[in-house]
């Protein structure tokens, strides 16, 4: 395969979304029932009247549809997870979107958020699904002021793995036009964005490693990393990762299966490296440490070889750790998006503008190179989570939820 031939450039009792809570944009941003005083006032298109309503351009919304749930806490998401056919399309309230999923992104922590892993209090059956893009289909009174019915929109919120989802309007990003490539800078990309920006200290000349380097995420900390004029190094499993990886600017690639990433590191960098993007964990991380300049930093974005683990973790070398740290003046940061929401909307803001100018490559993974070819439509899902789990995507893996069959939109 070659990616440049693939590449487009270049509620229910849902578990309380973690990275999101963002300044209107979409938004009508109106004021809330309570402080209203009053009885909730009647949505735009009120659902609730009618088992069937038309949106603006005579489609029909039906009255129920497919949707992904956790029936069953389980890191296997296949265990965890069961396609509901027949589950109630949701009614957007005042301030709310009904958002017709068009795209929604495949993320390594689905299987931490089927688990139960962020919000323990939660018990099943609960939506899950992080982020979609789509076309707004319904809106309420106050959403109405500054979002329509057929808007592009892009979002983060649970809930996705649907083929409607209610978005509250402040949490909705307008787009130009419904394309996957937007969804890879909602989660991937503002992760990178952020980290680096707020922790990596980036300047010219510093030598970067990337972990999973062409992966989701992996591939605009490569791209923002050699923005700042940073030398950059990138793992990876195959030849053709690295090849994508050099295709977006990576100085130097290391094929993880192929190649002692440690022996390669201390050989060509002999003085260490001073940033470390780290999302893979266990050895890559014990090794990563290892190769530390002084003064340098790991960014800890995740640690992607323990969530299949019953306790979501890896073991790494801990009880060497704070010799190795000392030794160097050397640091590990954690981050997490959920933590930086201030942040986020100026962050997305650039990458979306990076983006339109041309100068950031959004690789999304659609599945054509998988065994079963792409992934089309929620019972595809099962298949992206098992091919990012072996290792398969290059760029960000999208599943793309075909349009209903009368829709006009
Ligand atoms: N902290 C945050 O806020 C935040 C936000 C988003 C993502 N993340 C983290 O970023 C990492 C990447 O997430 P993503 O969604 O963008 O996934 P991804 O990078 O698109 O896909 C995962 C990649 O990890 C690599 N990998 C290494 N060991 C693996 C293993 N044992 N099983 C499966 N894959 C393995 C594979 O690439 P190669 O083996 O080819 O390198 C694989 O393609 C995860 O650790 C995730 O939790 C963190």
């Amino acid at each position: 395969m070659s990616f440049s031939a693939k590449r487009v450039l270049l509620s229910s009792r849902a578990p309380r979304c973690w990275w999101w809570r963002q300044e209107p944009s979409c938004a009508a941003a109106g004021p809330a029932w309570s402080s209203l005083g009053g009885s909730r006032p009647r949505p735009i298109l009120d659902m609730s009247y009618s088992r069937h309503f038309l949106d603006f351009q005579g489609s029909s919304i039906p009255s129920s549809m497919k949707k992904l749930v956790v029936t069953k806490l389980s890191q296997n998401f296949r265990e965890a997870v069961t396609l509901r056919q027949d589950s109630p399309v949701p009614l957007p309230g005042d301030g709310d979107l009904l958002v017709r999923n068009r795209f929604v992104g495949i993320n390594a922590s689905d299987i931490n958020y089927s688990a139960g892993r962020y919000d323990t209090s939660v018990k099943p059956p609960f939506d899950i699904g992080f982020e979609g893009v789509g076309d707004v289909v319904a809106l309420g009174l106050s959403a109405s002021a500054d979002c329509t019915v057929g808007q592009a929109v892009a979002y983060v919120k649970a809930g996705s793995f649907a083929e409607y989802t209610v978005v509250p309007a402040k949490q909705a990003v307008p787009l130009p036009s419904v394309k996957p490539e937007f969804l890879t800078l909602m989660v991937s990309g503002t992760t990178a964005y952020i980290s680096l920006k707020e922790l990596g200290e980036l300047s010219e000349g510093k030598k970067v490693l990337v972990t999973a380097a062409a992966g989701g995420t992996g591939q605009f900390a490569v791209q923002l990393a050699k923005k700042a004029k940073c030398h950059v190094i990138g793992t990876c499993s195959s030849d053709e990762k690295g090849g994508f990886l050099k295709s977006i600017g990576c100085d130097h690639t290391i094929n993880h299966k192929t190649e002692n990433v440690e022996s390669v590191l201390r050989r060509d960098y002999p003085e260490g490296v001073d940033v470390v993007y780290e999302s893979v964990g266990g050895k890559m991380f014990d090794l990563a440490v290892n190769s530390l300049a002084t003064k340098g930093c790991l960014i800890l974005i995740g640690f992607i070889t323990g969530y299949q683990n019953p306790t979501g973790l890896q073991p790494i070398k801990a009880e060497l750790l704070p010799g190795k740290l000392l030794k160097k003046s050397a640091s590990i940061r954690g981050f997490f998006l959920n933590h930086y929401f201030s942040e986020y909307k100026m962050a997305l803001k650039h990458l979306l503008k990076m983006y339109e100018r041309g100068e950031l490559v959004c690789e999304v993974d659609l599945g054509d190179m998988s065994p079963e070819g792409k992934f089309t439509g929620l019972e595809s899902v099962f298949r992206a989570v098992d091919y990012m789990y072996m290792g398969k995507n290059i760029g960000k893996i999208v599943v793309e939820l075909p349009h209903s069959v009368n829709s006009k939109l």
